[in-house]
């Protein structure tokens, strides 16, 4: 039996990261020592988890020592160069990029999904999914198990911060740049105008007044990275590599809150009231469906939530054992660090209760 697990946030200073800190604060007295990792642009910055003031250290490798848990919050680059230091040192990470997650010997774990492969970790990495995917997993994955996927069909709305806090301001910083101002958006190229051609830096084209039909990079076929993500990445936490799925994806002008579009077609029957029943009983879901008095989930409502919402939930008509629903979640709640700390949860629980 160890005594409390000593815990790292590496990328303390970004939008991730600071909902890492507040999660952190909920449920302090658990963990033993919190220590906070950043860039050396952020050494010394005092940040607070709770009510504990907690000076951010730069990346090194003697950072890591005596370190239990680390949740890697960093691009991918610097996930790829760190990940492995601090899993030689000694801590299991928990790497919130896109770097490790597809590769054989990293288990990528939704709770929702697989709880269990988190003991299967001969790397001491355990990779969380991209936060599209996590929106998506706590209402597909109970939806699977009962009446077996066989394809889903999906569009996403995805909000700004997904870009992170440079994703976040430019948003903002187009926003306010263009507002208000009459008739702004209803004539050919004047909001390209008002805002100029740096606006085409964070996202690939302006996203004030506007929606994207691309995130992440672009891929062979015309496919973007992340819509790749949303294919492979729940084809592993599920289970069912041969899954069948297309997926669109899109940024919109919204802060906080990924949105999802889902047709989902399955082995077995299904029909409404039998989804639903297994939906209001899954973990990490919350169904709001009642459409007669306007109730359905978006991504406002969405922010600052744990778990997702899901409504709109319909049979489809021309589709046999088919079922249309929409899903949102927090991107930095369920979509990043809540999935972090029920992984970490999972191995507080092995580490310290066995
Ligand atoms: N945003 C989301 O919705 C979301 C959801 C799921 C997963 N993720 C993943 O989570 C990770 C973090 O995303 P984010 O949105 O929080 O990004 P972010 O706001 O841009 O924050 C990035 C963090 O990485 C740190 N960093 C950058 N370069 C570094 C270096 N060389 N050494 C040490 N630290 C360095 C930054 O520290 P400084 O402040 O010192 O520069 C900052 O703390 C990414 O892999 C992202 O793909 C994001």
């Amino acid at each position: 039996m160890t005594s409390k697990l000593n815990i790292a946030i590496v990328g303390a200073t970004g939008v991730v990261g600071s909902i890492m800190r507040e999660l952190l604060a909920a449920e302090r007295e658990k963990w033993g020592e919190i220590r906070l990792i950043a860039s050396p642009r952020s050494a010394g910055k005092v940040l607070n988890v709770g009510d504990e003031e907690i000076t951010v250290q730069a990346m090194s490798p003697e950072v890591f020592e005596g370190i239990d848990i680390a949740h890697f919050d960093l691009p991918d680059e610097v996930s790829a160069e760190w990940v492995p230091v601090a899993a030689e040192k000694g801590a299991i990470v928990i790497d919130k990029s896109a770097h490790f997650r597809m590769e054989d010997d990293v288990p990528l774990v939704a709770p929702e999904a697989n709880p269990e492969d988190v003991r299967n970790r001969p790397r001491n990495i355990i990779a969380n999914a991209n936060c599209t995917t996590l929106t998506l997993i706590p209402s597909i994955a109970p939806l699977h198990r009962e009446f077996g996927l066989a394809s889903m069909s999906v569009a996403s709305y995805q909000a700004a911060s997904g870009g992170g806090k440079a994703g976040l301001e430019a948003l903002y910083e187009q926003v306010n740049k263009t507002t208000p101002a009459d008739g702004l958006g209803t004539k050919p190229g004047d909001v390209r105008e008002a805002l100029g051609e740096e606006a085409n830096e964070a996202f690939g084209a302006p996203l004030a007044w506007n929606v994207v039909p691309k995130v992440g990079g672009w891929r062979d076929g015309g496919w973007t990275s992340e819509e790749l993500k949303v294919r492979n990445e729940s084809r592993k936490m599920l289970g069912h590599p041969t899954l069948k799925v297309a997926s669109t994806c899109v940024r919109v002008p919204v802060a906080i809150g990924h949105a999802q579009a889902v047709h989902a077609t399955f082995e077995n029957d299904v029909t409404v009231e039998q989804a639903r029943a297994v939906l209001e009983k899954a973990e990490g879901v919350t169904v709001v469906d009642d459409p007669g008095n306007n109730v359905y989930p978006t991504s406002i409502d969405s922010a600052g939530i744990s778990g997702t919402q899901v409504g709109r939930l319909r049979q489809s008509v021309d589709f046999p054992n088919s079922l249309e629903f929409f899903t949102v979640g927090d991107n930095l709640i369920k979509g990043a660090a809540e999935n972090s700390m029920q992984v970490a949860e999972l191995l507080r629980k092995e580490l310290t209760e066995s």
